[in-house]
């Protein structure tokens, strides 16, 4: 069974899917951190962020892979724990680069697919309703105030990184938001039959309840 959420950054869907998939006992797959991953790996490579051809041949020749520790998802690339780096702000401010190349999106999409053949999985991203998963038993489009995601997302920051603002913060997502919702491959949209859930007002568990109730649902048919 897969489950697939789809959403912009901080509508909470990291901590949902990641709760969920912990419920359910489903594995949990975070398509973000894979496109991270490879950003990582090509920055520390200095391969040019626009070079197609370049970073589908990094891809073939990267292995990523995660394991679950206690209620956290660790990130390998080739072996190391990059769990931490990935998050990093120069990584978050590239990754678009890396995201929206067509050779390297239908070669993680392949991967994503091949993860999630392993067992149930919860599957986390941007296009996991409508490209990757299309038939997945149950979609849900999580959404949130743009003001509530900039302040989560300040909430989750660490102490060097305060130097940012929340007027930094709501400008840089809204940059995402377009750079999400207007490229040319995957943008970020609701699938026609994903179920909606506007979260500014909810904590992850009513998220994660309302979502358990939903999919019960299905598991009853
Ligand atoms: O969810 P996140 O912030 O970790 O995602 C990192 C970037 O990857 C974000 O800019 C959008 C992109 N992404 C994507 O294009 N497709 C996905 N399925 C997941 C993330």
């Amino acid at each position: 069974m897969i489950i697939a959420i789809d959403g912009p950054a901080g509508s909470g869907k990291s901590t949902v899917a990641r709760m969920l998939a912990e419920r359910l006992g489903f594995r949990y797959l975070d398509t973000g951190a894979m496109y991270r991953a490879l950003t990582w790996k090509a920055m520390q490579e200095n391969i040019n962020l626009t070079d197609e051809n370049a970073l589908c041949r990094l891809m073939e020749q990267t292995s990523i892979e995660f394991q679950r520790k206690d209620e956290n998802l660790l990130v390998f690339v080739d072996g190391v724990n990059i769990t931490e780096e990935i998050r990093l702000p120069s990584v978050t401010n590239n990754v678009h680069y890396i995201s929206d190349t067509p050779g390297v999106r239908h070669r993680m999409v392949k991967l994503q697919q091949k993860l999630a053949s392993e067992g149930n999985t919860v599957a986390e991203g941007r296009d996991m309703g409508t490209v990757v998963f299309p038939q997945a038993e149950k979609k849900f489009f999580l959404d949130a105030d743009i003001a509530e995601r900039a302040r989560r997302r300040y909430g989750e920051f660490k102490l060097p990184e305060k130097k940012f603002s929340y007027d930094d913060i709501i400008k840089d997502m809204e940059i995402r938001d377009r750079r999400d919702t207007t490229r040319n491959n995957s943008p970020l949209i609701k699938s026609s039959d994903a179920i909606y859930i506007n979260t500014t007002k909810l904590t992850s568990e009513d998220v994660v309840n309302l979502i358990l109730k939903e999919i019960r649902c299905v598991m009853k048919k």
